[in-house]
């Protein structure tokens, strides 16, 4: 049984969640580790999906489980995760745990074909439709340092712009030792 942390979650505003994350070339016990710190940080802070910059790695991994309350239900670990099709569309309101109090409807496909690795390193093929098409998407997103308020109106952002200043600010606080470690 590895043994799992709870790691600092990154917000708006810190420059990891705008990078590009390199692909991963093997999946090791590192990225094994990576990604259970990541569900246990996950259910810490009561997200239904993260992605390795949110907890400060530029790495190509996500973790969804949008049933986080049924035991039973297991959770999707993907590496490199790729797009493979895309479609209809569907208005859902989406938060980020890197945007926190923020929520807000965003526009995108129902419908998506994934392609990665788990985490013993064989490639699986997902079909995912509803809230797990949702996740995926902005997870996967958030390895091309794309984030939720990219899809927002300027009217919208423009709105929201004091609460995203907050935001920006609790994370420039949190470099300097401001937030506790969250255990
Ligand atoms: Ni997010």
């Amino acid at each position: 049984m590895i043994e799992m942390a709870v790691l600092e979650i990154r917000l708006y505003g810190d420059n990891v969640l705008r990078e590009c994350a390199p692909p991963i070339e093997k999946v090791t016990d590192a990225e094994r580790q990576l990604a259970q710190d990541m569900l246990e940080t996950m259910y810490a802070y009561r997200g239904v999906g993260l992605a390795a910059p949110q907890v400060g790695f530029s790495k190509r991994i996500i973790v969804i489980d949008i049933e986080p309350d049924d035991d039973s239900h297991k959770p999707t670990i993907l590496i490199n995760p790729i797009i493979l099709s895309q479609d209809g569309e569907v208005v859902l309101e989406e938060g980020c745990l890197s945007f926190p109090g923020i929520r807000e409807e965003v526009k995108r496909p129902a419908e998506v074909v994934v392609e990665g690795l788990d985490e013993t390193g064989r490639i699986v093929k997902i079909e995912e439709e509803g809230l797990m098409a949702r996740a995926l998407q902005h997870e996967i997103e958030h390895l091309d340092g794309i984030l939720f308020i990219d899809h927002f109106s300027r009217l919208k952002r423009k709105l929201l712009k004091n609460q995203l200043n907050k935001i920006k600010q609790k994370e420039g606080q949190n470099g300097k030792g401001g937030r506790g470690d969250f255990k």
